[in-house]
């Protein structure tokens, strides 16, 4: 889950790594108070959930509280790569002498964590990276041993600190270090740290992501979802522990066990749907290995509930959960929305190989229920609701 800013500056300020004041608001005219609070100036700075905001206009500084509305109105409602500005974050002015870049990250390809610094910070790091490799520093940390303060100077000569404010850049990355362990972070960036006037080092901008898989034991973490933005059937899916991913411009819902058979279902029914005009799949929902019929009802509901679902493909090879019991899954799951009053109106295409296949089928067939069909091969079922989800 990545965070905004402000709460990545939050997550900092309880870690004791320095940060300036700041309010979040969601109207120009607070930005007057929030400023006046802020010492009568502040830069204005857009949350939103990705980079470069700066570039596009949604980083500014205001002179004074008037100014402040005014550049919150121009930032609030903006567009930038995308995601829409509901609120920004005013923040103490910091008089900056130097901007800095520090991070620290999984390193998937390494199985290790990894430390990246760099002096020229500020600017796209990225550029950095590809123009002068040599500026940006790349320290492997050890996951147990973590960062001592011996690690944290290493990173600091790698990333050649000016001596004068090396203490304090040890100081820093150490407790950033306990923010990426503490909060089971997978990054912690701050681009720009800077050297202030008064020779004090701070963090100006925070990008965090926290892993999604340590939920369990971070309860404070839920309160950092960003619930507006959350896909309403992707959240019902989470509550009732179903996989389930929404996906933009596709017409077909897609059901079936197992994260590789999904994958793959997602591909033929790509390909299938080039025959009709660039028929995509809508959705796709992993039952995973128990397909009782509760299960199956729930990943129907779910992937009727989306409005632009046109036909659905339930796809399944059975294992340990056989074909019979996904069948009976399927038809009590139609009963038991037709209960509880939800109308099945589209099409499902259903296609059942492997254990206690021809069983699965004969229920399916037995039930004769009108809106579903079945097909015997992956492919043939993939062209079926491709087809159905053009009509
Ligand atoms: N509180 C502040 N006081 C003074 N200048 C600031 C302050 N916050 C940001 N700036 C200046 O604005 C620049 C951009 O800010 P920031 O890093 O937060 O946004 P960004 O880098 O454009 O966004 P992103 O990190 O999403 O790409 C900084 O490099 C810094 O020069
Ligand atoms: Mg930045």
């Amino acid at each position: 889950m990545d965070l905004f800013e402000y709460q990545a500056r939050d997550l900092f300020a309880k870690h004791d790594v320095p940060v300036l004041a700041g309010e979040v608001i969601d109207t120009p005219e607070a930005a007057r108070e929030a400023t006046e609070r802020l010492g009568g100036r502040a830069v204005v700075k857009a949350q939103v959930k990705t980079g470069g905001r700066g570039k596009a206009g949604g980083v500014k500084l205001a002179a004074d509280p008037a100014d402040a509305v005014e550049k919150a109105r121009a930032i609030l409602g903006m567009d930038i790569k995308g995601h829409t500005v509901h609120r920004v974050m005013l923040a103490q002015t910091a008089d900056i002498v130097d901007e800095y870049y520090v991070s620290f990250l999984l390193d998937r390809t390494n199985r290790t964590f990894l430390a990246m610094a760099s002096v020229e910070g500020g600017v796209e790091i990225e550029e950095v990276a590809v123009s002068n490799p040599e500026a940006l520093a790349k320290v492997p940390v050890d996951a147990v041993e973590g960062v001592t303060e011996a690690k944290a100077r290493e990173i600091v000569e790698t990333a050649k600190f000016p001596a004068e404010i090396a203490d304090q850049v040890v100081d820093v990355l150490q407790r950033l270090w306990t923010v990426f362990v503490e909060e089971d972070a997978l990054l912690v960036e701050v681009n720009p740290l800077v050297k202030t006037g008064d020779g004090r080092i701070v963090a100006l901008d925070g990008k965090v992501s926290l892993d999604a898989n340590a939920e369990f034991r971070q309860p404070d973490h839920a309160a950092l979802e960003d619930k507006a933005a959350a896909n309403p059937l992707e959240a019902a899916a989470k509550e009732r522990g179903l996989n389930y991913v929404k996906l933009d411009g596709g017409s077909v819902g897609i059901i079936g066990n197992g994260a590789g058979l999904v994958m793959s279902t997602l591909d033929v029914v790509a390909y299938a749907g080039e025959a009709h005009g660039g028929v995509k799949p809508a959705n796709f929902l992993d039952i995973g290995g128990g397909a009782s019929a509760e299960v199956m009802a729930n990943g129907l509901e779910i992937i009727l509930g989306d409005p632009e679902v046109t036909s659905v493909f339930v796809n399944v090879f059975g294992g340990i959960t056989a074909c019979d019991a996904v069948a009976n899954g399927i038809v009590q799951a139609l009963e038991l929305l037709k209960s509880k009053g939800e109308s099945v109106s589209k099409p499902l295409v259903v296609r059942l190989d492997g254990n206690n296949a021809e069983l699965g089928r004969k229920i399916l067939t037995d039930a004769a229920h009108p809106l579903v069909e079945q097909v015997d091969t992956m492919d043939g079922a993939a062209a079926r609701a491709a087809e159905l989800a053009a009509k």
